[in-house]
């Protein structure tokens, strides 16, 4: 099988309900670090690995995303006849060619697999990525990228994968893995959300996902797995159960979880430290409000 991957999909279709009320009516990829948007991170991700063609995986409610990445002409016209032309850059970096993006519904939110099993049809019969913008990286290489190198290599399925402590694993799927290679590891199973205690291992899948159109094809024989939903995991472990190649990708990088609140602020703090024109009053608010909890103890 040809190994270029130019798609990927963005399964966007959740609820959210971790940050209602916000969530009401602004969707969770809109919620900026910073000043970008989780989405944008994960489109600039997506670009840098070389992908071309971005599917969204959409649900009611979610306007907000497709008005952010259509042109803004009334906005640049303004920046531009006032001379703004660092933040003219940066707005025209958001903007995608047209028919480079497609959105499609998920018309009920039936869990991930079901929403990366919509964009069959325009996947095609090539590997694609999928990306959950929930999950941020940062790291000199972006992680995509990292995975569509080492899959040039592999072939097969890949996910990415990082270590969790015992008690976590539960909120995770989890690979059973074969090998304890440093980067690549082969799995020989994969649970979604194992009960405590159960986990085959402390290696969580996170959000990145090299797949063949194989496994958009093993939903035909998924149910209702973890949960009550239809799960990404359980297509993809059924690579391995029909003797097909599924590897981990052992990232580097730092994920920051911001489908959860906690997360998504110690996000926010790390990026705004990463910036030169926000670091030194981030750092002298946090040092002040560090001395001050402690003289209060
Ligand atoms: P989550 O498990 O984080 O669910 O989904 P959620 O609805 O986004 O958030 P909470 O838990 O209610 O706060 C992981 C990823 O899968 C997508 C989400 O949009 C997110 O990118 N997803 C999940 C779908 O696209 N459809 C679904 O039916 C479920």
């Amino acid at each position: 099988m040809n190994r270029k991957v130019s798609k990927a999909i963005f399964p966007v279709a959740g609820m959210g309900t971790r940050f209602l009320p916000a969530t009401k009516s602004v969707p969770k990829e809109i919620m900026t670090l910073v000043d970008r948007p989780l989405i944008q991170y994960a489109i600039d991700e997506a670009r840098a690995a070389g992908i071309e063609d971005f599917i969204f995986v959409t649900s009611r409610g979610k306007s907000a995303l497709e008005d952010y990445f259509d042109l803004a002409p009334d906005l640049e016209a303004s920046l531009e006849a006032s001379g703004k032309t660092e933040l003219l850059e940066i707005l025209r970096n958001t903007n995608m060619d047209s028919g480079t993006i497609a959105y499609l519904r998920q018309h009920k939110a039936l869990g991930l697999g079901h929403a990366v099993s919509c964009a069959r049809k325009l996947i095609g019969d090539e590997p694609f990525a999928v990306i959950l913008p929930d999950d941020v990286i940062a790291g000199e290489k972006p992680c995509l990228q990292q995975m569509v190198e080492a899959y040039q290599e592999t072939g097969g399925a890949m996910v990415a994968t990082m270590e969790v402590s015992p008690a976590q694993t539960s909120s995770y799927g989890v690979l059973d893995v074969a090998d304890q290679s440093p980067r690549i590891v082969t799995a020989r199973g994969m649970v979604e959300k194992p009960a405590a205690g159960t986990a085959p291992s402390n290696l969580a899948v996170i959000g990145r996902y090299i797949l063949t159109p194989q496994v958009l094809a093993n939903f035909d024989n998924i149910g209702r797995g973890a949960g009550g939903e239809i799960q990404l995991t359980d297509a993809i472990a059924e690579e391995i159960q029909s003797g097909r190649d599924v590897f981990g990708y052992r990232f580097e990088g730092e994920r920051y979880d911001c489908g959860s609140k906690a997360g998504f602020l110690q996000a926010t703090v790390a990026f705004a430290l990463a910036r030169d024109d926000l670091r030194d009053e981030l750092d002298a608010f946090l040092t002040d409000l560090h001395v001050a909890k402690q003289a209060a103890q």
